[in-house]
């Protein structure tokens, strides 16, 4: 497996867990941060042992943002000369599905990087906010709108705006995370959660995640058909046939991929 600095990347059977590590800025996201990210999630988007990766963070932060440092002496002909955080978008491109863990501040592009993921589990100590409007800026890498779709006008304008942040409980309520479990269990329960989807068929996960993922580019009737249309495709895989048959004779499926 590669080397990186600034991740730690550690299979546990059939899911990958990634644990940003740069513990001395709050794993502030930085150029190395994403280029190691992008290397990792691509080596675990080909690996055929691996079906579900977790995305986590320290105990105090998932992540503190981007890294201010970084950014303090750019411009706009820097930023937008070279689009930075357009790499970002690769992130999401990731087919298989990343569950991000989320214990202490995800704020900024931790926020962002965590809605990136295809679910979020929270700590009972994570805390998500935007607060790029107190330096000036703005949320960068999708967290606008990714936070309005998560939660909705109200919270992600007053979020935005103040730069308030919203604890595992209000997250909860507000739909930007799927559940909440005690901190001490977060990385067991992720890895467990993403080992339950790896024994998932292959192909149907696939599908499932882009379906999903359609609902939020998508009107309903396109996004009604293609979902239709994914289905209708899962009936040409030999893992449809035994997962239907599997039921029927009363005992678990075996997984080609095919
Ligand atoms: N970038 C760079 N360094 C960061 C950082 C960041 N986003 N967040 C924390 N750090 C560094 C601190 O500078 C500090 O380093 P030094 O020890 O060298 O001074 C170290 O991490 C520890 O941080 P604190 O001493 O501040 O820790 P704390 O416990 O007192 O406070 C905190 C924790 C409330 C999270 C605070 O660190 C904080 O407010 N961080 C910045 C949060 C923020 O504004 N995030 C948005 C960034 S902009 C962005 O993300 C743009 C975008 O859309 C992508």
């Amino acid at each position: 497996m590669a080397e990186y600095e600034t991740i730690l990347v550690e299979q546990r059977g059939a899911a990958t867990l990634v644990t940003l590590n740069r513990p001395q800025a709050l794993n502030a996201l930085n150029g190395q941060v994403l280029d190691e990210l992008l290397h990792a999630m691509a080596a675990f988007d080909k690996d055929a042992s691996q079906g579900c990766a977790v995305l986590t963070g320290s105990a105090k932060a998932f992540a503190a943002g981007a890294d201010i440092k970084e950014m303090q002496a750019q411009g706009f002909a820097d930023m937008y000369g070279h689009d930075f955080f357009a790499g970002w978008d690769r992130f999401t491109r990731t087919r298989k599905p990343i569950i991000a863990a989320v214990a202490g501040y995800a704020l900024g592009g931790g926020c962002e990087v965590a809605m990136m993921c295809d679910f979020i589990l929270a700590a009972d100590t994570a805390k998500f906010g935007q607060p790029e409007v107190k330096l000036a800026v703005s949320p960068g890498m999708g967290g606008s709108q990714r936070l309005a779709h998560a939660v909705g006008k109200a919270k992600a304008m007053e979020m935005c705006l103040t730069g308030r942040m919203m604890d595992a409980a209000e997250a909860e309520r507000a739909g930007l995370v799927s559940r909440i479990v005690p901190a001490d269990d977060l990385i067991d329960e992720a890895v467990k959660t993403a080992q339950t989807i790896a024994g998932m068929a292959p192909l149907a996960v696939l599908a499932n995640k882009e379906m999903v993922n359609a609902a939020f580019e998508m009107s309903l009737s396109h996004g009604v058909q293609f979902e239709r249309r994914l289905f209708h495709g899962l009936f040409g895989t030999e893992d449809q046939s035994e997962g239907m048959a599997a039921f029927v004779e009363k005992r678990a499926g075996v997984w080609s991929g095919r």
